[in-house]
């Protein structure tokens, strides 16, 4: 049985839980993908840190001695920023290695350099984890846009900025408690301006854009405020009214126009995102076919996004196969040499 050799880039809240998944589930992914899966190295920034993962396994700060000792099939990305990893999945696509990555900045900048990358490599870019977490918008999207036209989209998308409002609203905690909370509970970037300024959930509006209108606005032209002016007094002054301030990215699309934007936004009650609380984020998607469907889920932390990047990884096997099944089929009998350039 052949063995899927996996990399992972960073070891911190998402990547040691990606490890401890792939561990703890060897058997169920025996089962489905048919292969055994086989952690080989892993990427980090302080060789001095204490880690837990199994002897026999490469832990190194040097991508190339990773890349040049190590046989891999796919890199799992989870590291901070646009660089380095940018370079490091443009160098492993060229290659044809299969990447699963969880980083949005990353992603909204160079996105479409990377697809473009993987399909002259025929390797696959799958990044789930990057767009709300554990609830799974990108499947759902690329689903319903086979058949639906998608003319608006509303969604809570940066997991701390709403732990921190509701926190706010319902313990009256501090704005720096609340923030300080969600960096001991992983939800928080490395840098949590991304997160209060809205810088987080605009690149993954970014990364909707790019999957439902096949491009990026100019990012000078979309409003993005974040919640770091917010206070308790606000929050209550709306509550009076029976509203409550959410942190709202959205995009729509009028007469050939798209207009996206991320901002604190007052709801009543019967928003779909109303009662959306905590580290949740949520989806409210309109269809023209589908209607409006809603989705809702813990947008942050270790488990919720390990659980996205190994479904990404269990879907990009089982595509791998059908595609694979599908080219023996088409060109076994004709020209059997042709089949490699496809796969
Ligand atoms: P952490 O800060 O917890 O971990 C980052 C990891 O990357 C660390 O292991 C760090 O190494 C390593 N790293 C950082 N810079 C480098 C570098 N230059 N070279 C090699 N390794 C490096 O971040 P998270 O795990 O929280 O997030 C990782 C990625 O996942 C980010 O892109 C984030 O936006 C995204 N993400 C995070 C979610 C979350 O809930 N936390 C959810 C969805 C996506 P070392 O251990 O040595 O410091
Ligand atoms: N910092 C991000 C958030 C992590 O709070 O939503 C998940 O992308």
């Amino acid at each position: 049985m052949k063995t899927i050799k996996v990399a992972l880039l960073g070891f911190g809240t998402v990547g040691s839980s990606v490890y401890q998944t792939l561990q703890s589930r060897q058997s169920k992914l025996e089962r489905l993908i048919g292969r055994k899966v086989e952690i080989v190295g892993v990427l980090i920034q302080d060789e001095t840190k204490q880690r837990d993962i199994a002897d026999g396994i490469l832990v190194t700060s040097s991508f190339e001695e990773l890349i040049n000792v190590c046989e891999i099939d796919v890199i799992i990305e989870a590291i901070n920023g646009i660089e380095p990893g940018a370079g490091y999945l443009q160098s492993v696509l060229e290659k044809g290695i299969h990447v699963v990555t969880a980083n949005k900045e990353l992603l909204a900048h160079e996105g479409k350099s990377l697809r473009e990358t993987a399909d002259k490599g025929h390797a696959q870019l799958k990044y789930e984890a990057a767009v709300a977490g554990g609830v799974p918008i990108i499947g759902t999207l690329q689903q319903l846009l086979q058949v639906n036209h998608i003319s608006n989209v509303e969604a809570i998308l940066n997991g701390t900025s709403n732990y921190i409002l509701t926190e706010i609203a319902d313990n009256k905690v501090s704005f720096q408690e609340a923030l300080h909370a969600a960096q001991e509970l992983g939800y928080a970037e490395a840098d949590p301006g991304n997160d209060v300024d809205g810088w987080d959930a605009f690149y993954k509006l970014m990364i909707l854009s790019d999957l439902l209108l096949g491009n990026q606005p100019d990012w000078t032209q979309v409003t993005r405020r974040g919640i770091r002016s917010i206070t308790l007094a606000d929050i209550q002054a709306v509550e009076t009214a029976g509203w409550k301030i959410k942190h709202i990215a959205s995009l729509q699309v009028h007469e050939g126009k798209a207009r996206l934007r991320v901002e604190p936004m007052a709801v009543s009650q019967g928003h779909p995102l109303y009662e959306v609380a905590g580290v949740d984020n949520a989806v409210s998607i309109d269809g023209d076919l589908a209607g409006n469907l809603k989705l809702q889920g813990p947008g942050a932390g270790a488990l919720p996004t390990a659980s996205a990047i190994v479904e990404d990884f269990v879907q990009l096997y089982k595509e791998t196969d059908n595609r694979k099944a599908i080219m023996d089929t088409t060109f076994s009998a004709e020209d059997p040499s042709r089949l490699q350039d496809w796969l």
